[in-house]
């Protein structure tokens, strides 16, 4: 049977912050930030936006009345939910009107969390082939102001929906896992902000994506000459290169020339939103599908997922004919084409707004935020949502 991608959707907070502005704020040469890190605008998320809103409103315009019929299992990654108990899954279940037969959980290992819900949702379908499986992947990257990861935050969700006979992309079976207890970025339950150590987390990131390309090769056969494109996990739309030219002495010209090229592409979204953590693979495999015109029905695409702490996984897919015509190209350019942006000053003023974490009751104004499902504040330890489509 096949199974696969069959539809992707993204959103991202109508806000961000140009690092350019962002550099000279801190006193660093843009260059670094555009170059050095590649990145060009960072998404900044109002606190009306959470992991559970940008999740169901990534999926809020993909689904159609059948989809939601057929979904009966909802997988959550994410790194940054909201509730230590309750699963984000069940919230978006609601805010979508799925319908009560369903699974809904939350999975986490990092920025890995949206690929583990791949694999289990691809076991599902091969049980169940008429059922379909909603994949999220939503989180708000957070290392603080003035802190060494502060170019590499973001926030945005990607929502999948893995079905038989999918209509953009086919998982094939073959994959390759590693995990290893690693120290390179944590958040502990009592800190809103990420713990990182930068140069361990590459340093694993590239050891990792060697080792299970090497895994892969022995299992599956195939070697470069076989991929059209390959999409890495982009804290940083730098990070996923390094990767790549690691191994870009076992191609031919022709190959390197491929797929760098297309490496070039499939950074597009990446570089103007910046690390949203478990959907950041998925993210550049969209840009790489929207932003492409000539990638040919059975060409093979490699996805390399990361999350740190640690666990990475290589695995492929096979482009389906006609898939060009389920994507949602105008959707999704218009959506980061609209958006607003902050000055470092306003960005700053943003980022403190949080949540209160003391029990006590906030209502928010949500008449600034565009998206269709936004927070609108805690009652009784409760927070509380609107569909304003509803
Ligand atoms: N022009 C062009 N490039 C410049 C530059 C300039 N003026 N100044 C610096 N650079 C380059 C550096 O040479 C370096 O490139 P390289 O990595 O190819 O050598 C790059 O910019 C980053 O500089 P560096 O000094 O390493 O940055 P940093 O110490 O501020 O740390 C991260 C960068 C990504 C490690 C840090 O932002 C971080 O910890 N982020 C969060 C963790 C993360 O994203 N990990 C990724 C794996 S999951």
């Amino acid at each position: 049977m096949k199974i696969g991608i069959d539809k992707i959707g993204f959103y991202t907070p109508h806000l961000y912050v140009d690092m350019n502005k962002l550099a000279v704020a801190r006193d660093i040469e843009p260059e670094k930030f555009t170059i050095g890190i590649g990145q060009e605008k960072m998404a900044i998320s109002p606190v009306t936006q959470d992991a559970v809103t940008l999740a169901a409103n990534a999926a809020l315009n993909i689904l159609d009345e059948q989809d939601k019929e057929q979904i009966d299992f909802v997988i959550f990654g994410t790194e940054t939910g909201i509730d230590n108990s309750k699963s984000a899954a069940v919230y978006v279940h609601h805010l979508l009107g799925l319908h009560p037969q369903a699974r809904a959980i939350e999975v986490k290992q990092a920025c890995y969390g949206a690929t583990a819900g791949i694999q289990m949702a691809k076991g599902h379908i091969a049980l169940n082939p008429d059922s379909k499986v909603l994949v999220l992947g939503s989180d708000i990257a957070r290392y603080g102001l003035n802190s060494s990861g502060e170019a590499t935050q973001g926030a945005g969700a990607v929502a999948l929906v893995i079905s038989a006979d999918p209509k953009l992309l086919v998982l094939e079976d073959q994959s390759a896992y590693l995990t290893e207890d690693v120290m390179d970025f944590w958040r502990p339950v009592y800190s809103d902000k990420a713990y990182v150590d930068g140069k361990l987390s590459n340093e694993k990131y590239i050891s990792f994506f060697n080792t299970v390309w090497e895994q892969y090769k022995a299992k599956s056969g195939l070697e470069l000459k076989d991929f059209a494109a390959i999409c890495y996990h982009l804290p940083y739309t730098k990070m996923g290169l390094k990767a790549l030219r690691t191994i870009m002495d076992e191609g031919t010209e022709a190959d390197k020339e491929r797929l760098l090229a297309n490496y070039e592409v499939s950074k597009g979204y990446n570089k103007i939103v910046g690390n949203i953590y478990t959907g950041s693979l998925y993210l550049s495999l969209l840009s790489l599908l929207e932003q492409k015109d000539d990638l040919a029905a059975g060409s093979r695409i490699g996805l390399y997922s990361y999350g740190s702490g640690s666990v990475g996984e290589f695995f492929t897919g096979i482009l389906q004919e006609d898939y060009r015509k389920h994507l949602h190209v105008e959707q999704h350019t218009t959506l980061l084409s609209s958006r607003t942006e902050v000055t470092v000053a306003e960005y700053e003023d943003i980022f403190e707004q949080t949540l209160p974490i003391d029990g006590s009751t906030v209502e928010l104004n949500v008449d600034n935020d565009p998206a269709t499902i936004c927070v609108t504040g805690i009652t009784d330890h409760m927070r509380q949502y609107v569909n304003k489509a509803d």
